[in-house]
């Protein structure tokens, strides 16, 4: 999948996006996928929600589940999702966590992981095994396989007949792959797997980012949805949807899904109602042209880094908005060698991106969103060419 890396060229820049982020000039920001950055129409749209609500708080507050439930509405629209079945909540964090409260585990079922998935959702999974006496199986899935086939296939080489359920990524955060395409939720359904898939990054960068046949799929749409931080959606089975468990009870908890899980007493929901905004930017900037040129630009960049650097590509899944290579031997062997490194690509290159420790070596990943230009991936892989070589 990554034979034409090298006839990869830098994209032409989307004339729309001048001017359209607020992030600062003083680095790169080759990070967008670890914390997203809200485009300054939407910014504006959620300051003027939250003057609103700061002028009358009750009457805000009063008209607060109907706003929400018509925020949903439209979200789903843009989803092109079941209303029904999709709830808002903070982020996946929080999504996982109401998933694997709401499954039943018995002692003894296995639940399926995989070691390239996000490492916070591991671990709640991790827990919840630790309580319910369920055991943890985490397939590796190696760093070069080839194309989705192979990773479906180390993924269904952990499938036993104790797999209860899987947590899989849809596009893993290290490493830039799609784990959980529909062929691999397929195969799991029929093996009588609950399947759980990790959407983060889906919204926004995949056409068609839900999976209906998922039991719980989960996103945010603050990393590529143009959305507010704190806004994530998390759809369910409607086998489920009388079963859901939210965090907290609260005011709507006797009206049922998505009202229960959604009201958590008094906080901001001024980003759930600001993000219908930043898919009406996506579609104004033309869905299209936003994912051809991000697409792109990461290919370019994951080019220019193998290229100059000498960094070796690993396989990519086309279309996805990230790319990740890897680190030359003896750079970040373990969890306390990445921020000195962050931090020294951040002070001598000017630039901000993701390193994660992987099997005693180290693992980049790059960005591109449409504030990035090519020149930034060139001149972190000339910086990094000298910085890596002592
Ligand atoms: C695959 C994946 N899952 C989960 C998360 C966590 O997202 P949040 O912090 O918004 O809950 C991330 C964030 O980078 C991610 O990449």
């Amino acid at each position: 999948m990554i034979e034409d890396l090298w006839t990869a060229e830098p994209p032409a820049p989307l004339p729309a996006a001048d001017g359209l982020f607020s992030v600062s000039a003083d680095a790169a920001h080759l990070n967008h996928g670890s914390f997203g950055a809200v485009p300054v129409p939407v910014q504006r749209v959620q300051e003027r929600l939250r003057t609103e609500h700061e002028l009358d708080p009750d009457d805000f507050f009063a008209d607060l589940p109907a706003r929400v439930g018509a925020a949903r509405r439209r979200i789903a629209a843009d989803l092109a999702t079941d209303p029904d079945r999709l709830a808002l909540v903070s982020n996946v964090t929080e999504a996982a966590a109401i998933a694997l409260d709401t499954i039943p585990f018995a002692p003894g079922d296995r639940i399926l992981v995989t070691d390239h998935g996000y490492g916070a959702v591991t671990q709640a999974v991790a827990r919840r095994a630790a309580e319910t006496g369920a055991e943890l199986v985490v397939a590796a899935v190696p760093l070069d396989a080839p194309d989705d086939q192979a990773v479906r296939e180390a993924v269904l080489a952990a499938v036993d007949e104790r797999v209860t359920v899987a947590v899989l990524d849809q596009i893993t955060s290290p490493t830039a792959r799609l784990v959980a395409g529909p062929a691999l939720l397929a195969d799991l359904r029929e093996r009588g797997v609950t399947t759980v898939v990790d959407g983060a990054h889906a919204p926004g960068m995949l056409p068609d980012p839900v999976d209906p046949n998922a039991d719980f799929w989960f996103g945010n749409l603050h990393k590529w949805a143009f959305a507010p931080r704190a806004t994530g959606v998390l759809s369910v089975g409607p086998q489920w949807t009388d079963r859901v468990r939210p965090l907290a009870l609260s005011w709507e908890h006797d009206k049922g899904f998505p009202g229960n899980v959604e009201w958590r007493g008094t906080c901001d929901y001024t980003p759930w109602l600001a993000a219908p905004a930043g898919f009406d930017l996506l579609r104004e900037l033309g869905a299209e042209a936003v994912a051809a040129h991000n697409a792109g630009l990461a290919r370019y960049g994951q080019r220019v880094l193998a290229e100059r650097a000498g960094l070796a590509p690993l396989p990519a899944t086309p279309g996805v908005w990230m790319r990740s290579l890897r680190l030359p031997a003896g750079w970040v062997e373990a969890e306390q060698d990445v921020r000195p490194l962050k931090d020294e690509v951040r002070r001598r290159l000017g630039t901000r991106i993701a390193i994660r420790p992987w099997d005693g070596g180290g693992v980049l990943r790059i960005s591109a969103q449409l504030y990035n230009r090519p020149q930034e991936y060139e001149r972190l892989a000339d910086g990094l060419a000298a910085l890596l070589k002592g």
